[in-house]
């Protein structure tokens, strides 16, 4: 009884202690079993300027809409205006030559697996405000 009663009394005042630090979640103090209150929906512009990248060989963020467009085994979006073959008539940015290369380096006729799944490192921007700071700065010599 007497161990009972002491554990229960360590969780309450650690529990204290956590509060007191103002740790809080990005959710806020709300409880897990309710609901974490109204979201606000983010509009991704419909379509804009390429986004400058931000260091050397960062994935370019995506300057347009992607809603609904599919990629999966038989079909993948993306390449209907990317691909080599249809850049020229749709003005998108050709695929980088690079996802043709597999992991040994070896040159493909076709995307690589490794990029298949351009989302994977594309992604559209929306009119968020970052949820926390961040002070990184490229490398100077080699940023553009
Ligand atoms: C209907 C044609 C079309 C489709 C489909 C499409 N794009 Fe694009 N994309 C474009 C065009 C056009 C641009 C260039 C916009 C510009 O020059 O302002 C572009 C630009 C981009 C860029 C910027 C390139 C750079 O150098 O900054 C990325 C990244 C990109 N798209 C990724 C994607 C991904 C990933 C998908 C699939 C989820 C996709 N796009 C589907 C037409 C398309
Ligand atoms: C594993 C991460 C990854 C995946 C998956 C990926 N990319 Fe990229 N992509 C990059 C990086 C990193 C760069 C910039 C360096 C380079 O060109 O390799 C890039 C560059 C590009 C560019 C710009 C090329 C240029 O000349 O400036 C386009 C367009 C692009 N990718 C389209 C796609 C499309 C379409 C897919 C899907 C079929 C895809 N990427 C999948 C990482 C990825």
């Amino acid at each position: 009884m007497k161990i009972k009663l002491i554990s229960v009394m360590i969780v309450l005042i650690s529990g204290l202690a956590g509060n007191a630090s103002g740790i809080e979640s990005l959710r806020g103090m709300k409880p897990l079993d309710g609901s974490s209150g109204k979201v606000e929906v983010k509009k991704v512009p419909k379509d804009g300027d390429l986004i400058q990248r931000n260091y050397v060989q960062q994935p370019p963020l995506i300057p347009h809409k992607i809603d609904g467009y599919q990629i999966n085994l038989d079909f993948n979006k993306c390449m209907t205006c990317h691909s080599w073959s249809r850049y020229k008539e749709t003005g998108a940015t050709k695929i980088s030559q690079t996802h043709f290369k597999d992991r040994n380096g070896v040159d493909l006729a076709t995307v690589s697996a490794r990029r298949y799944f351009c989302t994977q490192c594309h992604v559209p921007q929306a009119n968020a405000k970052p949820l926390v700071e961040n002070t990184f700065k490229p490398v100077e010599a080699i940023s553009r």
